[in-house]
């Protein structure tokens, strides 16, 4: 942890900086496969879920910067090299094969729902953590993953 007039106790903050990592991790890893599927779907379907999925990118690198600079904001180093998503992640990996609109959708979703979960779980371990600016993000990411959810799942 890097030196810092932050109020909030350093077991607490390393604490939260452990748990904004892991889900920083995991987001970086849904911003690549939210590309695989930008990149390689085809079918019918092809110009609207290509900018959907390219939606789902912008927003979890939004997301993932948000997490990476609360990191930083409390003292930590954030992890965002591949090698770092790679070992961390949550997620499985994209499932390659996918070819038409449907598989895409199904396998992106499961994606969002793969972070979505852990992410809603840090909104309470961060308030129980007395961190109540890292809960309100964690909020703010699950909202928008729910949203998410919603509009891939709604093209399936
Ligand atoms: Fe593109």
């Amino acid at each position: 942890m890097h030196p810092t007039s932050h109020d909030l106790p350093k077991a607490s903050r390393a604490a939260m900086v452990a748990l904004l990592n892991a889900n920083l991790a995991t987001t970086l890893d849904l911003a690549l496969q939210a590309k695989y599927a930008h990149w390689n779907v085809k079918g019918p379907s092809f110009i609207a879920l290509h900018e959907l999925f390219d939606q789902v990118h912008t927003a979890a690198m939004t997301m993932a910067d948000t997490m990476a600079e609360r990191v930083t904001a409390l003292g930590g180093t954030a992890g965002g090299t591949a090698r770092i998503v790679a070992a961390s992640s949550a997620l499985k990996e994209y499932r390659l094969k996918a070819a038409g609109g449907a598989e895409h959708v199904k396998a992106l979703a499961a994606a969002i729902a793969g972070l979505a979960k852990p992410v809603r779980n840090a909104i309470d371990a961060a308030a129980q953590a007395g961190d109540a600016g890292t809960s309100d993000l964690f909020t703010g990411a699950s909202r928008e993953l729910d949203k998410l959810l919603w509009l891939v799942e709604a093209h399936g």
